[in-house]
């Protein structure tokens, strides 16, 4: 169970310390019931990451970042480095969400330079892919993938930072709309990536990259990606509800 890991991405939400403070407490009360969960991260925004670093210390649920920048520091004026995160015990970052790429037009090369800085600084990352709906409309999904990944991730060569490496496919059709994708497709993607991997490095650290769905996974499709394949789960909305998210991690550690 170990294997499997659930992350909550809380993007632009609550909108104050307390609702936050009040969010991670219901939270840790509902998971407290629970015994051998699957690991479990929460991404909040960067305001609430020093407090919720003191009250995760020792605690089932991890802490993770929804974006950083590309340097360590200097004058780069509303940016967060992955050291600054590095040093608030942070453990994860996400990079690469489909939302930073559509409204702040992340390329893959910048996207490139925010993992290699974080790899470099001991960071685990949560690396979302995914193809856009005109894009699945037009068969493209598999080139999409492909070519996410060969601009990016493929250029890491330490074996040590790519298993530090989480893929999240995440189809940006199925992000926050209600329409999840489709299990059989997610598979067919998931097969896809895998072998994609295997092209590129050994199948020793190939077989070592954990891959999670993302995009509106609920209560009663979560399973599903387990039960076929995927190492975990990418999840938005429903993070943002303590029980129901405790319900998701409860359900996929019974798989
Ligand atoms: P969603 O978001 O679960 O609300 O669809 C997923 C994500 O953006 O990571």
């Amino acid at each position: 169970m170990e294997n499997i890991l659930i992350v909550g991405n809380w993007k632009m939400n609550p909108e104050t310390t307390e609702g936050a403070e009040a969010l991670l407490n219901s939270l840790l009360k509902e998971i407290r019931k629970e015994k051998n969960i699957p690991e479990v991260v929460i991404c909040p925004p960067y305001l609430y990451i020093e407090k919720f670093s003191k009250k995760l210390s020792g605690k089932k649920i991890k802490l993770g970042a929804q974006n950083c920048f590309w340097e360590e520091k200097g004058a780069f004026t509303g940016e967060i480095s992955p050291l600054m995160l590095k040093n608030l015990n942070c453990q994860y970052v996400i990079l690469g969400h489909s939302e930073r790429r559509i409204y702040f037009n992340e390329t893959n090369e910048q996207i490139l330079k925010k993992l290699k800085l974080s790899l470099k600084l001991g960071l685990k990352v949560i690396f979302c892919i995914g193809e856009k709906k005109e894009e699945k409309e037009n068969d493209l999904t598999f080139d999409i993938i492909k070519n996410q990944l060969r601009e990016t991730v493929f250029k890491i060569d330490k074996k040590e930072h790519i298993t530090n490496i989480i893929i999240a496919y995440e189809p940006v059709w199925a992000i926050g709309t209600g329409k999840n994708c489709k299990v059989n497709d997610a598979m067919s993607v998931l097969t896809f990536i895998k072998k994609e991997f295997l092209n590129v490095f050994s199948s020793f650290v190939a077989k070592k990259i954990k891959i999670l769905y993302g995009g509106s996974v609920d209560l009663k499709n979560a399973k599903e990606y387990i039960e076929n394949g995927f190492d975990g789960l990418l999840i938005g909305g429903v993070s943002l509800k303590p029980g129901e998210f405790t319900k998701i991690i409860k359900n996929c550690k019974e798989v």
